[in-house]
């Protein structure tokens, strides 16, 4: 559970991730921040590709992030999505599977610029999932 001031820096981190996305076919930007079990905070934005199917989103790219910046044990406690629209928007099916092994009980928070924020568990988002206990 983030704290009220890790939930107001996820957020801004989230929102200027936003802004350094690369998304010049959809022009939908997507910024992702990441809280690990151990207070830390990693950012991503999505990076798209002429080669549509490339695309990296926001969520796995600040998940990523972290990993590629030392966290061997990366614990996620909390993803926050931002996206500059009126509805918030969800972490799509390959996000959720990467949010799932770092975390099966991952908080997910999407905000925008309207009033909705949408505040779900992991594994609400992806029931009966198939994760690392399985492989164990
Ligand atoms: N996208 C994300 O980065 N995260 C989401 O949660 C939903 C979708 C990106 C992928 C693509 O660059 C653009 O948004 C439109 O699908």
């Amino acid at each position: 559970m983030p704290t009220p001031a890790q939930l107001k820096k996820l957020k801004a981190a989230a929102k200027t991730a936003a802004g350094r996305a690369y998304a010049p076919y959809s022009k939908f930007t997507v910024g992702a921040a990441i809280l690990t079990s151990t207070g830390k905070i990693y950012a991503g934005c999505n990076v798209e590709n002429a080669s549509y199917g490339l695309t990296n989103c926001a969520e796995r790219t600040a998940i990523f992030n972290a990993v590629a910046s030392g966290e061997k044990k990366l614990k996620l406690a909390c993803v926050v999505v931002y996206t500059p629209t009126k509805t918030a928007t969800a972490p799509c099916g390959a996000c959720r599977q990467v949010i799932y092994e770092f975390g099966p009980q991952t908080r997910v928070i999407s905000t925008c610029d309207g009033r909705q924020e949408v505040d779900v568990s992991i594994d609400a988002l992806l029931p009966g999932a198939f994760g690392p206990a399985d492989l164990a």
